[in-house]
C-alpha cells in the first residue's frame, strides 16, 4: 500500500545523514551549516526549558559521538547556531569543525546536540554514521564492500497522514509548561536506516553489520528468529580482542555493536531480527511481537554470487587493560529522578542542574574511576565526550537502606562486565540499584566537554552536566 510521505530533517538531504568513511590519522574538516526552518514541526516551547532562555526555537549544533575531538569542534550544547550563523549560542567558536580521526577503527555517529532540544532534533532526523577505518582492521579480511552494512535502529510514531508524531503533554497545554517534556519516548514502529520494518536480501555467506541504537529512549534486545548468533567483533570504541558469540544483543541508546552474521547455513530462509527489550528498560513493557518486537528481515538467497573469502580471525586486536591502581582520583556520582513542580520527571546527575557550577574537573592526563550510583528505577546509558573508558564492574547496593537512610551500602559481589562489554566503550549501561564503575584517562585535550545520559528525554531534562579537563 502506498504510504503518504513523511517530513523529516536530514544532513545533505538524507535521513539518516550520509555515512562518513575516514581513515585513522587523516583529519578532515566539515563545514556544518543550517538550512532548517524557523519553526520546529514538533511540539516545543523554548520559553520554559533549560538554560537557554530566549534562544531561537530552531537551533542546532553537531557532535561526533565517540570522536576524540578538541572542544572547539565537539559540539558543545550551547555552541548552537541558526541559518547563516545569524544567531549563535554563547559558546559558539567556529562553523568549520576539525576531526583529527586519531583513534582506532570503529563506528561513531554524529548527531544534533543543541541545548534542551536534542530529543526533538534527533527525532526529526539529525543523525548519521561516521566510520573510522585503520590498517589493523583492514589486515583482518573481515567482510567488506557490499557485505559490510551499517544498521541505524530507531523508533518513531506516525499519524495517519504519515507525519511524525511526538507527544505533547499535558494536553490541553498548560501555560508555562514545555509541551514535549516527557520521561521518555517510545515509538510504535521500528526503523532501520530510516525505513519502516525493512528487509535485506543477503547471500548465504558472512556479513558485517555495524549496528547503532539511534533511538531516543528505546533499548534493543536483538535476536534472530532462527537462533543464529551475532558474532560480536567490536564495541563502541573499536575491535574486541576476540569475537564473542551473542544470541541476545542488548544495546542502549547510543551504544554500537560491530557484528558478523554468517548466513551460509541459512540459504533460502527468511530470518527476522527481533527485539525483546522492555521499555522503559528494564522494568517496563515488553515489545509487541508484531510491531515493536520486529526490527527487520533478512531474506537469504539460495546461491552465492562469488565465493566468500572473508574471515573472522580469533585474534582481532589487543588492548591495554586499565588497572584501578593507576587512578589518581575516584568520584561517586548519583543518578536519580524526582518530580518537578508540575509533576514531570526530572532526571539528575548528582542532584545538580545544567546551570549549577562545574564539579567534575579532571586534570589532563589523569586516570579517574567514576562510580555511577543509580538510585532510580531505569537503566541510564551514561556517555562522556572526549574519552573512551573500560567498565571495571557492577555491584548491587541495598535499595531499602538508601530509601530509609540515604546511605549507599553495597550488598552483592562486584560483577565483571559481559565479554562483549570488555574493551573500549564510550557509553555504559548503569543499571538501577547498582554501582557501575568505569575507568578512563582524560586525554589528549584539555577543555570544556559534557557527560550525560543518552536517553534523549533525560539528557534534555536535566541529566547532562558540563565537565572540564584542566
Ligand atoms: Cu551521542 Cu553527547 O552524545
Ligand atoms: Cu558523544
Ligand atoms: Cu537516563
Amino acid at each position: 500500500r502506498d504510504l503518504p510521505p513523511t517530513r523529516v530533517w536530514g544532513y545533505n538531504g538524507l535521513f539518516p545523514g550520509p555515512t562518513f568513511h575516514v581513515f585513522r590519522g587523516q583529519p578532515i574538516r566539515v563545514l556544518w551549516r543550517s538550512a532548517l526552518p524557523e519553526k520546529h514541526f514538533l511540539p516545543i516551547d523554548t520559553t520554559v526549558h533549560g538554560a537557554d532562555h530566549g534562544a531561537p526555537e530552531v537551533r542546532t549544533v553537531v557532535h561526533l559521538h565517540g570522536g576524540v575531538t578538541p572542544d572547539t569542534s565537539d559540539g558543545y550544547p550551547e555552541a548552537w547556531f541558526t541559518p547563516g550563523f545569524q544567531q549563535v549560542g554563547r559558546y559558539f567558536t567556529n562553523a568549520v569543525y576539525e576531526y583529527p580521526n586519531d583513534q582506532a577503527a570503529t563506528n561513531l555517529w554524529y548527531h544534533d546536540h543543541a541545548m534542551g532540544i536534542t530529543r526533538l532534533n534527533i527525532y526529526a532526523g539529525l543523525a548519521g554514521m561516521y566510520i573510522v577505518h585503520d590498517e589493523e582492521e583492514q589486515s583482518l579480511w573481515l567482510p567488506d564492500g557490499e557485505f559490510d552494512i551499517p544498521l541505524v535502529l530507531q523508533d518513531r510514531s506516525f499519524r495517519a497522514d504519515g507525519s511524525l508524531y511526538y507527544p505533547a503533554e499535558p494536553t490541553p497545554p498548560v501555560e508555562g509548561v514545555d509541551p514535549s517534556v516527557l520521561p521518555d519516548f517510545f515509538g510504535k514502529t521500528n526503523l532501520v536506516n530510516g525505513k519502516v520494518w525493512p528487509y535485506l536480501e543477503v547471500e548465504p555467506r558472512k556479513y558485517r553489520f555495524r549496528i547503532l541504537n539511534g533511538a531516543n529512549a528505546r533499548f534493543y534486545g536483538l535476536s534472530l528468529s532462527n537462533d543464529l548468533p551475532f558474532l560480536q567483533i567490536g564495541t563502541d570504541q573499536g575491535l574486541l580482542e576476540h569475537p564473542v558469540p551473542v544470541t541476545n544483543l542488548l544495546l542502549a541508546p547510543a551504544e554500537r555493536a560491530d557484528v558478523v552474521i554468517d548466513f551460509s547455513s541459512s540459504a533460502g530462509e527468511e530470518i527476522v531480527m527481533r527485539n525483546g527489550a522492555a521499555s522503559p528498560f528494564p522494568q517496563g513493557k515488553l515489545p509487541n511481537p508484531k510491531t515493536t518486537g520486529v526490527v527487520m528481515q533478512f531474506r537469504v538467497k539460495k546461491h552465492l554470487s562469488s565465493p566468500d573469502h572473508s574471515n573472522v580471525p580469533h585474534n582481532l586486536s589487543t588492548y591495554h587493560v586499565m588497572n584501578p591502581v593507576q587512578s589518581n582520583n575516584e568520584r561517586n556520582l548519583l543518578l536519580s529522578m524526582r518530580p518537578d513542580e508540575y509533576g514531570r520527571s526530572i532526571h539528575l546527575l548528582n542532584d545538580q542542574l545544567w546551570t549549577d557550577p562545574i564539579t567534575e574537573m579532571p586534570r589532563l592526563g589523569d586516570v579517574e574511576i567514576w562510580s555511577l550510583v543509580n538510585v532510580s528505577n531505569a537503566t541510564h546509558p551514561i556517555h562522556l565526550h572526549l574519552v573512551k573508558f573500560q567498565i571495571l564492574d557492577r555491584q548491587p547496593f541495598d535499595a531499602e537502606v538508601y530509601e530509609n537512610e540515604g546511605r549507599i551500602v553495597p550488598t552483592g559481589k562486584r560483577m565483571k562486565p559481559a565479554l562483549n562489554e570488555q574493551g573500549w566503550k564510550d557509553t555504559v549501561r548503569a543499571n538501577p540499584k547498582e554501582i557501575t564503575r568505569i575507568i578512563m584517562k582524560f586525554e589528549p585535550y584539555a577543555g570544556l566537554f559534557v557527560w550525560h545520559c543518552h536517553i534523549l528525554e533525560h539528557e534534555d531534562y536535566e541529566m547532562m552536566r558540563p565537565y572540564v579537563v584542566v
